[in-house]
C-alpha cells in the first residue's frame, strides 16, 4: 500500500522517536508501565470511592471493569504504541485508513491529560505537604476531629496549597529537565517493594484493630442496593485512571516497549500488582475508619486522616507516617510524570520544540490549571458552577467523561480501522508467541463487546436513561 505524504512524515517522526529512548529490558518495561499505574489512584482514589460509594458493590464493579474493559484497552493502548513507536496522534495518523481522522484521539488525551494532572498535582501537593509535617509530629492523632482540622488547615489555606503545588511542579520539572528520568526509575523500581511492604504491614496491623470486622464486612460484602447507575460510572472511570488508559499514556509507554514483550503477559501483571496494590491500601484504611469513628464517605481526606490515626497507636509513628507519604509521593511522581510524558512527547515531536522547552511549557500550562484546583478549597471554595469545585469538575470529567471517551474510540478503532492481522501480529510478536487465539477473542471484545459497554455505563451514569 503506498503511502501519503504526511503518513510518511509520521513514519520518520516515528523513526526519529525510537532512537529518541526505549525501555532497555524486560524488568524496566514493567516497572515503568506498572510505575503509571500505580499511584494516587490506588492510594488516594480507591479508597475515598470506595468508601463514598458503598463498600463491596462499588469494589466488585471496579474489578469487573478491570478484567473485561480495562485489560483489553491497556492491551490495545499498548500494541498501538509499539507497532507505531511514535506519541499518540502520529500513531494513529500512521495506522489509520486514509482520511480517517483517528488521531483526534491523541488530541482529547493531551487534553485530558492536562486536565487529569491539574488536580493530580494538587493532591501530591498535599502528600508532599503531609511529609513535612508528618515528621513535626503533630499530625499523629486518633481523634477524628483532628486529623481532619489538620487536614482543613492545609487544604483551606490559599498560600499553602498553591506553594505545595508550585514545589511538587518545579520538582517534576527539575527531574525531567536534569533528565534523570532513569534515575526515577532506577529509584522507583527500589522504592516501590518498600511501598508494598509497609502497606503489608499497615494492612496487617490494621486488621488487629476493633472494627476490622466491619471493614471487611463493607469491603467484601455487597450491599446491592447501593449499586447505582452513577455508582458504575464511577467504578469504571476508575477502572480507566488506575490503569492510566483512555488517553494516551499508555500508547505512549507502549512506543518504547521491546519487540521481545509479551503485551497481554506484561498489561496483565500490571493489573494484578495494580490491584493488590489498592487491595491493601483498602486494608490498611478501612479497619481504622471504623475503629475510630470516621466516615467511610469522608471523600479525598479520607487518606489523609485515617493512616494519621492508625500510627498514632505505634511506637515510632511520626516517622513512619513521613515514610508512608514519602514513599506515597515517589509512586504519584512516576504516575504524574507518565502523564506529562503525553503533551510532552506530542510537543516535541510534532510542533518540534526541544525536550526541555516542551517541558516547560506544559508546566506553564500547568501551573495556571492547576491553581484553578489548589484553591478549590480556599479563595474559590464558593465558585461551583453546576455544583462542582474546579477540582471535583477536573477530577469528574476526566475520569467519567474523557477518559471513557477515549477508551470508546480506542476501541472501535483497533476493532475496526486498524485491523486484527496487526493487532494480532503485535499481541504474537509476529507469531512467536501463542497469543494468536488470545488475540482473536480481544479482538472481538474491542470491536463488540468493549465499546458497547462503555457507552451504556456512561449514558446511564450520566442519567440519560433515568431522564435526570
Ligand atoms: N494510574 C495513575 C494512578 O493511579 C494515574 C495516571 C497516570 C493516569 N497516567 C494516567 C490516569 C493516564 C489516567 C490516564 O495514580
Amino acid at each position: 500500500m503506498s503511502k501519503s505524504g504526511p503518513s510518511s512524515t509520521d513514519a520518520s517522526r516515528a523513526h526519529a522517536a525510537t532512537s529518541r529512548g526505549a525501555f532497555s529490558s524486560s524488568l524496566g518495561v514493567l516497572a515503568a508501565t506498572l510505575g503509571s499505574a500505580v499511584g494516587l489512584g490506588n492510594i488516594w482514589k480507591f479508597p475515598s470511592l470506595t468508601g463514598a460509594n458503598g463498600g463491596a458493590g462499588f469494589l466488585l464493579i471496579y474489578l469487573l471493569s478491570t478484567l473485561f474493559i480495562g485489560l483489553p484497552l491497556m492491551v490495545a493502548e499498548i500494541a498501538i504504541g509499539r507497532q507505531a513507536r511514535a506519541n499518540p496522534i502520529s500513531a494513529l495518523r500512521q495506522l489509520q485508513p486514509r482520511g480517517a481522522p483517528w488521531w483526534l484521539i491523541g488530541v482529547a488525551g493531551m487534553a485530558a491529560a492536562f486536565l487529569i494532572m491539574a488536580f493530580y498535582s494538587e493532591v501530591v501537593a498535599w502528600v508532599f505537604a503531609y511529609v513535612a509535617k508528618a515528621l513535626s509530629g503533630n499530625l499523629l492523632s486518633s481523634d477524628p476531629v483532628q486529623t481532619q482540622a489538620s487536614f482543613d488547615a492545609l487544604v483551606r489555606d490559599p498560600v499553602q496549597a498553591l506553594l505545595w503545588q508550585w514545589v511538587v511542579l518545579a520538582f517534576i520539572g527539575g527531574i525531567l529537565l536534569l533528565g534523570v528520568t532513569r534515575g526515577i526509575e532506577a529509584a522507583t523500581k527500589r522504592l516501590m517493594p518498600l511501598l508494598f511492604l509497609l502497606l503489608v504491614l499497615l494492612g496487617g496491623y490494621s486488621l488487629t484493630l476493633p472494627g476490622a470486622g466491619q471493614a471487611l464486612t463493607f469491603l467484601f460484602a455487597p450491599e446491592w442496593h447501593k449499586i447505582t447507575p452513577a455508582v458504575v460510572l464511577t467504578a469504571m472511570g476508575l477502572a480507566f485512571f488506575k490503569l492510566s488508559i483512555g488517553m494516551g499514556t499508555m500508547m505512549t509507554y507502549g512506543s518504547y516497549f521491546t519487540a521481545e514483550q509479551n503485551i497481554p503477559a506484561t498489561a496483565t501483571r500490571v493489573m494484578l500488582a495494580d490491584l493488590s496494590v489498592s487491595l491493601l491500601a483498602g486494608m490498611a484504611i478501612f479497619p481504622a475508619v471504623f475503629s475510630f469513628g470516621f466516615q467511610p464517605s469522608a471523600g479525598p481526606s479520607l487518606v489523609f486522616i485515617t493512616i494519621p490515626a492508625v500510627f498514632a497507636q505505634m511506637p515510632g509513628g511520626s516517622v513512619l507516617l513521613a515514610a508512608f507519604f514519602l514513599l506515597t509521593a515517589i509512586a504519584a511522581t512516576g504516575a504524574m510524570l507518565s502523564l506529562m510524558e503525553v503533551p510532552v512527547v506530542i510537543l516535541h515531536e510534532r510542533w518540534g520544540l526541544s525536550r526541555p522547552r516542551a517541558t516547560l511549557l506544559t508546566l506553564l500550562i500547568l501551573g495556571l490549571l492547576g491553581a484553578g484546583c489548589a484553591l478549590s478549597q480556599s479563595t474559590l471554595a464558593t465558585f461551583q458552577p453546576g455544583g462542582r469545585t474546579l477540582f471535583d469538575w477536573a477530577d469528574y470529567l476526566s475520569s467519567n467523561l474523557l477518559l471513557p471517551a477515549g477508551g470508546i474510540a480506542i476501541a472501535l478503532f483497533v476493532g475496526w480501522a486498524w485491523g486484527e492481522r496487526a493487532f494480532a501480529a503485535q499481541l504474537s510478536n509476529h507469531g512467536q508467541l501463542g497469543n494468536q487465539g488470545l488475540a482473536r477473542v480481544v479482538s472481538l471484545l474491542l470491536r463488540w463487546v468493549t465499546p458497547v459497554l462503555i457507552l451504556l455505563v456512561m449514558l446511564a451514569g450520566l442519567g440519560v436513561f433515568s431522564g435526570a
